[in-house]
């Protein structure tokens, strides 16, 4: 009896093994008593993630990854939401682990075998904010700060807390939530021995006499607000600065301008002289925000000069042949290191 439990056990393993595509569908997996816990997306249905168990040297390996997708910041868009993933986990089934949650040795080298976490974003504030608001039709939610409790509390407990080397990472609106999650993230990975933030185009700036960034000012500040977030925020930070003043991009958000930038971001022969201007602008602008968080002296930063917004969920940019590359390290694209050893 036990031999042959061995066996079917040995067989599981051998299947297990066999995970030789370049991609990988895997499940959704809602958070414990989500409601209990209020870890509920914009409509109230429960937040959570999907995990691909790690393997061989990566079984003690976490990346924990924050999927982006924007904010909405008015009880109607927030409410049209509701039909859709970024505002509901009804329609979460599967996810397609690609670019660096890629189960493909050859396109995710450092991670391939790693316990790999995509966390879904249907909070709409950046995994910040625990309050309400009684919409026209229904209630809204916004429960970010609990969704990602829930997760991380979750993932501690199927091993994460031993974790040896453990990542939180994110993309756009999740590349924000991983800045401002990073140093309690930490915290909570006390005996984990090294613990690591990667924001991927997260680093929203504060740029002045930019185009196109006025209304994304009074959108950040509508957002804070309807979110009620300034609570969440490092109050390093807003004891210092008016948390509202935050902008999101110099692209413009409509046509036809965002089809011309859409091609100057691609291929700099189709950009107009004042595009350059632009992208110079933007440049200075950046690195002034940047400069500010370098006077940290434990604090370091490795940045590239790519015209996409977030590059590690993508193999067109995430793998071996195609990401930017720091003499033999492939970059990491604003990388925050975080009082930690490295
Ligand atoms: C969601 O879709 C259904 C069916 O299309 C529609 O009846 C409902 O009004 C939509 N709900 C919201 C909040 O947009
Ligand atoms: C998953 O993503 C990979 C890489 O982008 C793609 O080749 C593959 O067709 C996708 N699979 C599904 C089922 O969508
Ligand atoms: C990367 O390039 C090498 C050498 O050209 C090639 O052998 C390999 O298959 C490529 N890998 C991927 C994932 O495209
Ligand atoms: C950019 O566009 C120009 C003009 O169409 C073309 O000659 C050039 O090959 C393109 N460059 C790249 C890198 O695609």
């Amino acid at each position: 009896m036990f031999k042959m439990h061995c066996m079917i056990i040995a067989c599981l393993l051998a299947v297990a093994a066999q995970r030789v595509s370049s991609s990988e569908l895997v499940p959704f997996t809602k958070v414990a008593f989500a409601t209990a816990r209020r870890a509920v997306c914009l409509d109230g249905s429960p937040g959570g993630y999907h995990h691909s168990a790690g393997s061989g040297d990566g079984a003690r390996n976490w990346l924990v990854y924050l999927m982006g997708g924007g904010w909405c910041a008015d009880i109607a868009t927030c409410q049209s939401y509701f039909n859709e993933t970024r505002g509901s986990s009804r329609f979460s089934r599967f996810e397609n682990f690609t670019g660096i949650l890629s189960p493909d040795k050859h396109i995710n080298p450092d991670f391939y075998n790693w316990n790999r976490i995509y966390v879904v974003y249907c909070d709409q504030s950046s995994f910040l904010g625990d309050s309400e608001v009684n919409g026209p039709e229904h209630k809204v939610q916004f429960r970010g700060s609990k969704i990602f409790d829930a997760v991380v509390e979750d993932l501690l407990v199927k091993g994460m807390v031993v974790g040896k080397n453990v990542i939180l990472s994110g993309r756009s609106a999740g590349a924000l939530a991983t800045i401002l999650h990073c140093d309690g993230f930490r915290a909570r990975l006390p005996i984990a021995c090294r613990v690591k933030c990667l924001s991927d185009a997260g680093f929203f700036i504060r740029a002045e006499n930019v185009p196109y960034a006025d209304y994304r000012e009074q959108f950040f500040a509508s957002t804070i607000t309807l979110h009620k977030i300034s609570r969440f925020l490092p109050a390093t930070c807003t004891k210092r600065m008016d948390p509202n003043l935050v902008k999101n991009r110099l692209v413009p958000d409509s046509s036809p301008d965002w089809e011309r930038w859409e091609m100057c971001s691609n291929n700099l022969s189709f950009c107009t002289s004042s595009d350059k201007q632009l992208i110079t602008d933007f440049g200075d602008a950046f690195f002034k925000g940047v400069r500010r968080i370098l006077k940290n002296p434990s604090g370091g930063m490795f940045i590239d000069a790519c015209y996409i917004h977030s590059v590690a969920y993508d193999e067109r940019y995430w793998s071996p042949n195609s990401t930017v590359k720091l003499g033999n390290l492939v970059s990491f694209f604003l990388y925050l290191q975080n009082n930690v050893n490295s």
